[in-house]
């Protein structure tokens, strides 16, 4: 059993505290309104010391051999499915999400630790040899230094695990604000952190209802010398607007609008079942979601049946509840969103196959829906949704989707099923997306990395590149050699 101190205070310099003015905020659970917890509300002096803490530890940090930075990642893994129980149990809390599914968020966070523990001992640079004069380049990777970070709400655990273990692993220290929604499950990975045995200053939590304010003290520190975010569009554009005078490295993983396409020759039962994967992961609220769903024209009847069919064996309900799949979404403003969309839809002239409405488990439930006869230019398919809505609309040949499929601003994840090798090979190149996921509906994997294009923001978490963020290029020419 997790021995889980309570979670309510903000971790700041290996210490727990409260915020500077006593403030504290509510954590409800979305399934039944009921308050689970109250958390220190930090606001701008309790961020500023975080981020000193996180400066003062830097340097013994970034110094430490990468195979002992990797030894306490490891362990925060370890620990991570150790107590995957517990865990999931209170990011079901606090997020809604089905239980299951919040044991497999918990397996994917750990996954990132154990990534990084090893892909940070790979770190080295290269020496370029025989320059004019007898010169030698001597090239380094070295830690950007104090990382910011702050991660959303929909997977309160792995968004920060990923962004976490990757800064950890290049050497630097980190502050994180965790969305105010679901601030619990990131203290407990601080109590993890704590346990694996990293230094105090290492990794800060600043708990905080006050998003703008903190936001807008980790964009103007200097001692931040990198802000990663993974958030909506709209407020990554002003941080990274506030990011400018102090030039802060910046990575953005913001929204998206992924087209999920199904061509005639795909494999259809194949396709639904991914398309259930890609469109009912956390009850829609993914920002690589299918947010379009183009089926071609000759089989759109068949394809449609098939997912009806799919979508009526969706077990809505609490996520405590046992063969529950589909959770509650997060608050009323996501509720209201979801409910409007599909309203404009049906009123421009889609049909509601399945779903339609708000579910009977509870105030903030969403039946899962299926429209079918969408067009574009209506709100459900022009938009994010963030919800269990599933759009329907259809095209005639493969020149019309890609051009439909690449018209958004936004560029994160697509979907595609065809058994055409050839057309695989050509929408891999013609699609404007970060990720592209083929004849599967997940593109979510310690090994790849994740990222988009376009509106949908830049840098890339994950993978061997996913340290990349985290590290600056450095290079001395030595000179005299011979
Ligand atoms: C996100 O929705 O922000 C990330 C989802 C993922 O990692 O699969």
């Amino acid at each position: 059993m997790l021995a889980l101190r309570d979670l309510n205070e903000a971790y700041i310099n290996g210490e727990w505290t409260g915020s500077s003015d006593g403030g504290l905020f509510d954590v409800v659970d979305p399934a039944t309104g009921s308050l689970i917890g109250q958390v220190a509300n930090c606001r701008a002096e309790d961020a500023e010391q975080a981020i000193a803490a996180a400066d003062a530890a830097f340097p013994a940090w970034a110094a430490m051999p990468a195979g002992e930075r990797a030894k306490m990642l490891r362990t925060i893994g370890d620990l991570l499915v150790e107590n995957a129980d517990d865990l999931a149990a209170l990011l079901t809390a606090e997020n809604g999400k089905p239980l299951a599914e919040a044991k497999g968020e918990i397996q994917y966070g750990a996954s990132y630790f154990h990534w990084f523990a090893e892909e940070c001992t790979r770190i080295y640079g290269d020496i370029v040899p025989m320059q004019p004069n007898g010169t030698q380049i001597l090239i380094r990777r070295v830690p950007v230094g104090v990382c910011a970070v702050i991660t959303p709400w929909n997977f309160p655990n792995a968004m920060l695990a990923r962004k976490m273990a990757a800064a950890l692993g290049a050497g630097c220290t980190l502050v994180a604000k965790p969305a105010e929604d679901t601030p619990l499950s990131a203290l407990a990975l601080a109590t993890l952190a704590e346990q694996a045995g990293v230094p105090k200053g290492v990794v800060n939590i600043v708990t905080s209802s006050h998003a703008a304010e903190v936001g807008e003290t980790f964009t103007k520190s200097p001692l931040v010398k990198k802000l990663s975010f993974t958030g909506s569009t709209r407020v990554g554009r002003l941080l990274y607007a506030q990011s400018a005078p102090t030039m802060k490295r910046l990575s953005m993983e913001l929204g998206g609008n992924a087209p999920f396409i199904v061509f005639d020759d795909a494999d259809l039962d194949a396709a639904a079942d991914g398309l259930m994967l890609a469109k009912f992961r956390n009850n829609g609220q993914t920002c690589v979601c299918a947010n379009r769903v183009f089926v071609q024209a000759s089989v759109v009847g068949e394809f449609s049946a098939k997912v009806q069919e799919r979508v009526r064996n969706l077990v809505v309900g609490r996520g405590t509840e046992d063969g529950v799949t589909v959770g509650p979404l997060i608050n009323r403003a996501a509720f209201e969103k979801v409910q409007s969309l599909v309203a404009d839809a049906t009123q421009a002239g889609a049909t509601v196959l399945e779903g339609g409405q708000g579910h009977p488990a509870g105030d903030l439930f969403f039946s899962p829906t299926v429209l079918a006869n969408v067009e574009p230019s209506m709100a459900v398919a022009a938009e994010e949704i963030f919800g269990p809505v599933l759009p329907i609309l259809t095209f005639e040949n493969e020149d019309e989707v890609i051009k439909e499929a690449n018209n958004t601003e936004f560029g994160l994840a697509a979907y595609v099923y065809t058994q055409d090798h050839q057309r695989i090979w050509r929408l891999g190149e013609t699609l404007e997306y970060g990720m592209i996921g083929t004849n599967t509906g997940v593109v979510s994997n310690a090994a790849a990395p994740f990222g988009g294009v376009k509106q949908s923001g830049f840098g890339r978490e994950g993978s061997k590149y996913g340290l990349d963020d985290y590290l600056e290029i450095k290079c001395q020419h030595i000179g005299g050699l011979g």
